[in-house]
């Protein structure tokens, strides 16, 4: 049976493993798939252990997507841009690294949300790991702009300057010069983490807005409250969460579940 698990440090709440359980009987798949909790100081060794036991890949998840970045062999374009990787295949020939978070998010927005980013106007809040993970999966949904801010708008700048030469107009600004008026708006901050509302003003919203927390369950609230406060409608990160981990799945496999069944579930769930 091909064992699969997700690594991180701490690991022991990843929904992962459930979800992969049900995209495996979902698809007919054999496979396992566990958590694996790594030492801080541990990820390579931890890794390589899995690997030699007969791993066939894994999901990276905090503190360890940039050393799983820089232990694979080869990476896909979207990881290269990232800087991070969030999905390892252990191949015969090395080491593969994907980033499906950005795939994820664009899904979720696109598909369980019904919003076509083609044309639309996006405001990314925030410049950390997160933001950088999913910049260039949404410039490839080719939105009309997309405005980066951050708290320290130097990291904003350096973000959208690594992605220039993508072909969607990019903006950096500090949180306090967001744009005015956008379609959809993201939350890649950690500030959700302290259960805060948004780090922006409302007027960032256009009427009708989407904003959407990369994060879920208590964490989210007070964003999700922050945007249904102000007319827009309020989305947090399951469905990514759901729509990274099939993209993850069809990377290893090759099959594409149907997230839709799954997303119910754990949402009735949470
Ligand atoms: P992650 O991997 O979750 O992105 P990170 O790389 O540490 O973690 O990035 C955290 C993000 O949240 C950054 O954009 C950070 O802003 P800075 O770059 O200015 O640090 C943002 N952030 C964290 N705490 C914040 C706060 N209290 N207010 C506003 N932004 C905050």
């Amino acid at each position: 049976t091909d064992k699969y698990v997700v690594v991180g440090n701490p690991v022991e709440h990843s929904r992962s493993p459930a979800i992969h359980a049900m995209f495996a009987e979902q698809t007919g798949q054999v496979l396992t798939y566990d958590r694996l909790l790594a030492p801080l100081d541990g990820f390579e060794a931890t890794l390589r252990a899995f690997a030699a036991a007969g791993g066939k890949g894994c999901n990276i998840t905090v503190p360890f997507k940039f050393d799983a970045f820089a232990l694979a062999t080869k990476r896909t374009e979207r990881a290269q841009l990232g800087g991070a990787v969030n999905t390892l295949r252990f191949d015969a020939d090395g080491w593969t690294g994907d980033n499906t978070d950005g795939a994820g998010l664009v899904n979720d927005i696109q598909k369980n949300a019904g919003r076509p980013l083609a044309g639309l106007q996006v405001l990314l809040v925030g410049a950390g790991g997160a933001a950088a993970g999913v910049l260039g999966s949404l410039i490839a949904a080719r939105p009309a702009h997309i405005a980066v801010v951050n708290r320290t708008a130097d990291k904003a700048q350096a973000l959208v300057a690594s992605h220039a030469h993508l072909g969607v107009p990019l903006t950096a600004a500090t949180l306090a010069d967001a744009p005015a008026a956008q379609d959809i708006v993201v939350n890649a901050t950690s500030t959700s983490l302290a259960g805060a509302a948004a780090p922006v003003d409302a007027r960032v919203l256009k009427p009708d807005a989407l904003a959407l927390d990369m994060m879920y369950g208590p964490k989210a609230q007070g964003f999700l409250d922050w945007a249904a406060a102000h007319g827009a409608e309020p989305r947090d990160g399951l469905g990514m969460l759901v729509e990274q981990a099939a993209e993850a799945f069809f990377f290893w496999r090759g099959v594409r579940p149907d997230t839709a069944p799954v997303l119910a579930t754990l949402r009735a769930a949470l």
